[in-house]
This record gives structure tokens, sequence and C-alpha cells, in this order.
């Protein structure tokens, strides 16, 4: 990218918060200007949500930049403050997990019993020989064991690095040496559309390849058959038999609590190292103002997996800070059905809703009359993370799942940041379809130039944090050179420009005449259009504005007149006819839709109609394999419909993807 990127697109649509939801909100917008005031003054009031068994001395240390340190000479127990503390308070009696296994078969699990299990888990790593410091690996399904697992690692301040259970054994054995981990926690396995899919031989070939591991736990989830070694133990045989007595020990605020692993666009896996009072702090304030979460009466759903940052902070450590109670889904989406979610949500009367925009757009793709069926009236806050929402998939998500009551909110953030950092509030912004609209109250982000330059309102470039933030990574693991060289180098002190450090983590962005944030994607796949530079996220929501598309990917493939050229890759909606002609129809009125809706230099070179993306485990479009397809074949202006060729290139991309993150 070598200025600033286009801003094509524009958005009069705005929901303000419903009035009742206002009136009762947990922050309001004095919250902005209180923050503004004094920040970190407003970030020690956060940590207070927290109970500490030390106070700090000094809120943030930034004399060593890019390494800070927050809450300085504070003491807590993590676990202590997600599970003991609500049962001292009496609500040991409270539902924490609703769990949902995938075949139908529930367990109801309070802060009472989460505290007793913890405490046995916390108790039998110990007995292994465990200690404050040791890395323990996690690789479960989502059922309530993963939480504990992890819980028990933060009660005793082992670190724990969670490994998604769909990652590949080259996955697993690479992340548990580069850890150096001591324990690995896993189940025989879980259950993945309708029938057990085993997790324990994965272990067993990593295990094989990793000199570290001394011991492996076993979860019987599934009853399948295993292969024993010596290093291993069943959970029931050890963590349901051991002492429910466990005193939680404190920790200083900067203990590191867990390595989650980010694959990034190059090289090995970042071992992004996250610690315990900062994070803590900043998960658990998120959790109630970005959710407006009452822990008496809400059913929180994050249908996150907890192998990513989003269950680590959103199912583990937000919503057990603050008392919630949650449901815990195993499964996936369409099994038995293409109604699971909303039964889930009809039957456990789900009130706030967190999930990711590939899954809208499935649910877009599946039909507006399947969540019609379902009694979803008890919703009030729906969120989004992971990819830009599309505004059509924003305002379908606000139609067909919160039926024009429920406020949405976007939240843009990272594995790097810990917790969000750009999102609406509920009861406070009116939002705008597709918008993260702005920093929350106590965050600082900005958009630049390639100079460092804030653009003005209207203008577009680089998204960059510009103040430290309590649940921001420490380092990346063993590696503080590539730390910096990632995430410092580019804006400001870190780049030779000034004395103030700035963080940038590769997203694009754009401010609207009012000043509200849109997320434009990478900018690694930025499109540099005769000169132009052309965001992603512009022309896929732009297709996805028209009612015969439920997902559209792009990509910007060399041309010989314009340097890149704009390829798009298209899934109609599921009632959409795409033979013969009606087919090379849409191709037309597409291309021209965009034209109309951007401008004619974001008119696309090609359209594909497609019937699947290919997708990170995480559910983010590979736009590197899609360019490949884009690039290596020569197609000619305009391709026919589900071209079975391009089809096949896009599903073995998937395939061999299968195995990577
Ligand atoms: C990247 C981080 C944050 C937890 C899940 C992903 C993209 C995330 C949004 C959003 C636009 C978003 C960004 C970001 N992203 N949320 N609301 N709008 N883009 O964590 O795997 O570390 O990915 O996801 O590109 O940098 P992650």
């Amino acid at each position: 990218m070598s200025e600033t990127l286009e801003n094509l697109s524009s958005e009069t649509r705005q929901f303000p918060p419903p009035a009742d939801l206002a009136a009762a909100a947990n922050v309001t917008a004095e919250a902005y200007q209180e923050a503004a005031d004094d920040r970190l003054a407003y970030w020690e009031r956060q940590a207070e949500r927290l109970s500490w068994t030390k106070p700090w001395d000094q809120v943030l240390d930034w004399s060593n930049p890019p390494f800070a340190k927050w809450f300085v000479g504070g003491e807590l127990n993590v676990a202590y403050n997600c599970v003991d503390r609500h049962v001292e308070a009496g609500n040991g009696d409270r539902v924490a997990i609703h769990w949902e296994g995938e075949p139908g078969d529930t367990r109801t699990v309070t802060y009472a019993e989460l505290l007793i299990s913890v405490s046995q888990a916390a108790n039998t790593l110990t007995e292994l020989g465990v200690v404050a410091g040791d890395r323990v690996a996690i690789y479960l399904p989502m059922i309530p064991e993963a939480a504990v697992a992890m819980l028990a690692c933060a009660r005793i301040g082992a670190t724990h690095s969670v490994v998604f259970g769909g990652f590949s054994v080259e996955a697993l054995s690479t992340r548990i040496n580069d850890a150096d981990a001591k324990v690995v926690i896993t189940a025989d396995g879980g259950y993945r559309r309708g029938k057990p899919s085993a997790l324990k031989p994965t272990v067993d070939e990593a295990v094989a390849r990793c000199a570290s591991i001394e011991h492996v736990l076993v979860v019987r989830r599934t009853g399948q058959e295993v292969a024993w070694t010596d290093k291993d133990k069943w959970w029931h045989e050890t963590v349901e038999q051991a002492s429910p007595e466990h005193k939680a020990q404190p920790f200083e605020a900067e203990h590191p609590l867990f390595i989650l692993y980010t694959s990034g666009t190059t090289g090995n896996p970042k071992g992004i190292l996250h610690t315990t009072g900062g994070y803590l702090t900043q998960a658990s304030y998120t959790h109630n103002a970005v959710f407006d979460l009452k822990p008496e009466t809400d059913v929180y759903w994050c249908t996150a997996d907890i192998g990513w940052v989003t269950g680590h902070s959103y199912i583990v450590y937000g919503p057990l800070s603050n008392g919630a109670t949650q449901v815990m889904y195993e499964g996936t989406p369409d099994t038995p059905d293409r109604g699971r979610f909303w039964q889930i949500v009809d039957k456990y009367k789900v009130s706030i809703l967190y999930t990711a925009p590939t899954l809208i757009r499935t649910m877009m793709k599946w039909g507006d009359d399947i969540p019609a069926k379902y009694d979803l009236s008890s919703l009030r806050v729906l969120g989004s993370v992971g990819e830009p929402i599309n505004p059509e998939a924003w305002m379908w998500y606000r139609e067909h799942v919160g039926r024009e009551r429920t406020p949405i909110v976007d939240t843009w953030w990272q594995t790097e940041t810990g917790a969000v950092m750009i999102s609406p509030l509920p009861g406070v912004t009116a939002a705008k379809p597709g918008s993260a609209m702005t920093a929350l109250p106590g965050i600082s982000a900005d958009v630049v130039d390639d100079q460092a330059e804030s653009v003005p309102n209207g203008g577009g470039g680089f998204l960059v944090l510009t103040e430290p933030w309590p649940s921001m990574l420490r380092t990346i693991w063993r590696d503080d050179k590539r730390f910096i060289d990632t995430y410092w180098s580019r804006f400001g002190a870190g780049a030779g420009n000034g004395d103030k450090w700035v963080y940038f983590a590769g997203d694009g962005a754009k401010k609207d005449e009012d000043g509200a944030l849109w997320l434009l994607g990478r900018v690694d796949d930025v499109m540099l259009i005769s000169g132009h530079n052309i965001s992603t996220t512009e022309v896929e929501s732009a297709l996805v504005s028209h009612p015969a598309v439920a997902e559209a990917a792009v990509v910007g493939a060399t041309d010989p007149t314009t340097g890149q050229a704009i390829v798009a890759f298209t899934i109609p909606r599921g009632n959409v006819v795409t033979e013969g002609e009606a087919g090379q129809e849409l191709i037309k009125e597409l291309r021209n839709h965009v034209a109309k809706t951007l401008g004619p230099i974001a008119k696309p070179r090609q359209i594909m109609l497609v019937t699947e993306l290919p997708k990170t485990r995480s559910g983010k479009i590979m736009r590197r394999l899609l360019r490949d397809v884009a690039e290596n074949r020569s197609l000619g202006d305009v391709t026919t419909l589900q071209d079975s060729a391009v089809m096949d290139l896009i599903s073995s991309g998937m395939n061999s993807a299968k195995s990577e993150d």
C-alpha cells in the first residue's frame, strides 16, 4: 500500500440503542469523557472490578517500550477471581455453564461445582509436578473440562497453551516444542458432525516428537478406543479422585497467564504471551461493558472455540470473572440440522449471542426460514467478531436474529490485543451497519497514512493503537525481537519517527464523515488497481449488498493493463437460480451493481459463482489461496458459473490447507 486507502462506500443507516437498554446500561456515555480525562485512573477503576490480594504500586510502567507492565506490584489469582469469589459471595448455586453436547447430551455446572473441579485439577497438576511458570498444553474439544483445565493452570500459576482441537500433529507438536510444555491435557475425542472424532491419536503422534512432555491427562468424552502409553492418565481416575480442597495462591500482575499461537501471514506461528492482572482487567471490563452483562438474569453464549482467543477472553476469563451464566456448545451449527444454533438459543433463552460474520453469512445462505422457526425473543444483545461484517450481513443479523430489536456490537480486536478494543456500546452508541464505530473508553486508536499522520474524516489508511492498554500482548514467547519487528517497527518510535511508540498489526481502516471507524481487512490484501488502493472488504460488501449474494471473497490478480484487477468469488443465496443464461445475467448484473455502488474503478474484471470459499479453521477467508486460483488460470472475461475446475482448485486448496491454521 503506497499512500492511503480509498473510501468508496457510504452508509446512512443508523440504529440508536433501545430506550430500556440505554436506561439500564452498565456503561453510559460519560465513560468516554472520564477515560479521556485520566486514562490511567480509568483503568485503575476497572481493575477494582477484580479481587486483589495486594494492591498495585503503579498502574503502568512504560519506561521500557514496547514492553509494558500493568498494575506493577499488585497480586491476584485469576481462578479465584473467576470462581471462588462468586461462591464466597453466595452465588455457588448459580449456573456457570449450560453445556450442550453435539449429540444432545447436557451437563449443568454451577459455580460451586466449578470450584470443586478446578481445585481437583489444580491438585492433580501439582501432583504431576507442574509448578508455577511451567507450560501446559491443552488440546480438547468444547467440553467443560477445557475451561476447568485452563482455570486449574491459572490457579497454580502454570502457563497454558491451548491448541485448537482441529489442528494436526505438525501444528500441535510445533506448539508443544516451542513452549516446552510438560503436560498435555486432551480427550479420547469429541463429537463433530454427528460422529465421534478422535483426538488422542494426534496427541500420541505429537508427543512422540516432544521430549518435554512428561504426562498426558486424558478426558473420556466419546468412549472410543484409545491406545495407551505409560505417560497417559485418565482424568476420571486422577482429577475426579483428587481432593476438592485447594487454596489459590496469588501471583504478580505480570505473571504469564497463557501463550496462544497465531499463524500470521508468514513464518512460524507466533506465541502471543498474555499476563495476569492487566489481561483479566480488560477481559472482565469489556465483557461487562460491550455485552451489558447482567449476571443475575442474562444467559450469554459465545459460539467460538476455546482454541481461539475469543474462547479464552469471552468464554473463560471475561464471563467467568463477571459471574455470568453461559451456554457452551460442543458441535457444529448444522448437526443434526441447520436450525441447531436457534434451537439452542430457544432452549436456554440465550439473551446475549456472540458469533462470527462467517457464521452469519452461512446462515444467510441457508435461508431466512430457518431462524424464523424458533422463538428468539430472549435475545437482547448480538455481537460479531473475527472479520469485517458486511452491512447486509449486519442487517440480516439484526432482522432475522435480533428481530429488529437488539443492538449489534461489531467488536474489533486481535489475539494480540487480548480483549475488545473498538466496538459500539450497546446502551450508548447509535451503530451503523458494518462499522465497529469507536475505540472503547480507555483505548486510543487512530487511522494514519504512511507518514503516520492521522487521516481526516472520510480518509482511509492504517489502523494503529497509540497508547498501551492493559490486555496487550507482552511479547512473542522467547522472541522479543520478532515482537518489536512485527508490531512496533512500522510507525512511531520503533520506526525512528519521534518518541511515541505506535502499535500496528496489519489492518486497514477508514474514518467516515462522522469519524466512525470501518475495518477494511488486512493491508496485505489491499488491491492496487490503476494506482488506487482498494480494500477487498468494500468490494465484498458491495457484492453482499445485492439480494442474490450471501458471501463474497475478492482478490487482486495481476493484470497487464491495470496492474491488478479485481476478481470476485461469490456464493449466491439459497434460493437463487444460477444455471445457464441466468448465471451469466447475474454475473453481469453483479459487476454493474459494484460499479454503481462504489464507482467504476471497483468493477470486478471477473466474477465466479461458487458454492464454497476456502477458510482458515477460525473462519477467515484465505484470500492468498484465491489469488493463486485467480492468477494460475487464464480465465475469460467472465467465468461461467460454478465452474467445476475453479471449485476443484478451491477445494484442493482447502484440503491442503487443512493441516495448517
Ligand atoms: C484479526 C485478528 C479477535 C478475535 C478473533 C480473531 C480481524 C477481528 C474484526 C472486526 C473487522 C476484524 C482483523 C484482526 N478482525 N475482528 N470486528 N472487524 N476485522 O482474532 O485471529 O487474532 O484475528 O481479525 O483483521 O486483525 P485473530
